[in-house]
């Protein structure tokens, strides 16, 4: 058996900026994790997960490539993954196996509700090293990155890759996407190799960031569901209207995601709280402008009450719901703010950040 895992993930900064290929966004890798297990089968294969209920879903192949037996919409991002590995294989004249995967996941409650640490990511992603194992394709972490990529645009047009580059990659990285619009094309019109080596790449890049000094992490839940695909596209579309305002979003990010670069690097904590203070601040004039409440009330109370004691705390991701980030300095008492989420039913996640992992 086959066995790999895949970390959550947490948005510090950028995000909305990061969908627009070459603009920077920071994240980090959390040890929370999806877990893959992969066993060869005969016939078919069948993929287990907590998401799809009790029943096994069935894929088999056909002359026309891999197909699911059984409909399912939450098999989206395993399938692609799936399609895009099993193409790969084929371009690279590999034989074809059957595989069952029993796919386990601490992203999500008791109850199954995402936490929104980036559970499609984290499924793609240890999926994907799943297949590269099975199939002996020897991907380095980089390519495992970019197919991790191509199979999410499939499902997601606009997703960023952000959260599969923190998956892939492990601890803080600054990232940069590339034009995924190019890389569907090439998809379209070509081999899964040849959107590997596209110039649509270009604009990307992933860096390794130091982890922050005197400060500590502390991610509120507030239990309520996000849906980024629906606010990405909402944004995006007021965004092109006002263009003036988008515009002027987007050098705002970058120039608070350089400078919140620069405090990481130069161990400035103040520098870094400020930064992540003024990434809340251009969440909520995005808000304002494109009139779609990305900060929720829950989210509102998980900020203010870092801010109200001397930490800094902001949405993690689309917004809308899910979890909060904050950043505590070491002088000051963590249980504060703890006891404000307490009366707002904000539940702190215990985690720390995942340790770099892969070459970059
Ligand atoms: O809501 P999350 O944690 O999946 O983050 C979404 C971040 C966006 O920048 C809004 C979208 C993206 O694909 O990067």
């Amino acid at each position: 058996m086959i066995v790999t895992r895949a970390p959550g993930k947490l948005y510090v900064a950028g995000e909305y900026a990061v969908v627009e290929p070459g603009e920077p966004a920071v994240l980090i890798a959390v040890d929370r994790y999806l877990t893959v297990r992969l066993s060869e089968s005969t016939g078919s294969g069948r993929i287990r997960s907590g998401e799809y209920g009790s029943a096994a879903l069935e894929w088999t192949r056909a002359a026309d490539g891999v197909s699911m037996l059984l409909e399912h919409q939450s098999a989206d991002y395993v399938f692609s993954a799936l399609q895009v590995v099993e193409s790969l294989r084929d371009e690279r004249g590999i034989p074809a196996r059957y595989f069952d995967l029993d796919i386990s996941s601490e992203l999500d409650d008791a109850q199954g509700r995402k936490f929104g640490l980036g559970s499609s990511a984290a499924v793609t992603v240890a999926v994907i090293e799943a297949l590269d194992q099975f199939y002996g394709l020897g991907l380095d972490s980089i390519e495992r990155f970019k197919v991790a990529l191509l199979a999410t645009i499939r499902i997601s047009p606009n997703a960023s890759g952000g959260d599969l580059a923190a998956s892939t990659f492990g601890g803080w990285v600054l990232y940069t996407a590339p034009d995924r619009a190019a890389l569907r094309r090439e998809l379209e019109a070509g081999s899964v190799s040849e959107a590997l080596a596209a110039d649509a790449w270009d604009l990307h890049s992933v860096t390794r960031l130091p982890d922050p000094v005197g400060l500590e992490l502390l991610v509120g839940w507030t239990g309520s569901p996000a849906s980024t695909n629906r606010l990405v596209d909402s944004v995006r579309g007021n965004g092109r209207e006002a263009t003036t305002a988008h515009e002027l979003f987007l050098q705002e990010s970058r120039q608070n995601v350089d400078a919140l670069v620069t405090a990481l690097q130069g161990e400035d904590a103040d520098g870094v709280l400020t930064r992540i203070r003024t990434a809340r601040r251009l969440l909520q004039q995005l808000g304002e402008s494109s009139g779609i409440r990305l900060e929720t009330p829950a989210l509102t109370a998980l900020c203010d009450a870092a801010e109200a004691h001397g930490a800094a705390g902001k949405p993690s991701g689309a917004g809308g719901g899910d979890c909060g980030i904050v950043l505590v300095p070491e002088t000051v008492e963590r249980r504060q703010i703890l006891s404000a989420w307490e009366t707002h039913d904000i539940r702190l996640l215990d985690l720390s950040v995942h340790p770099p992992q892969g070459a970059l």
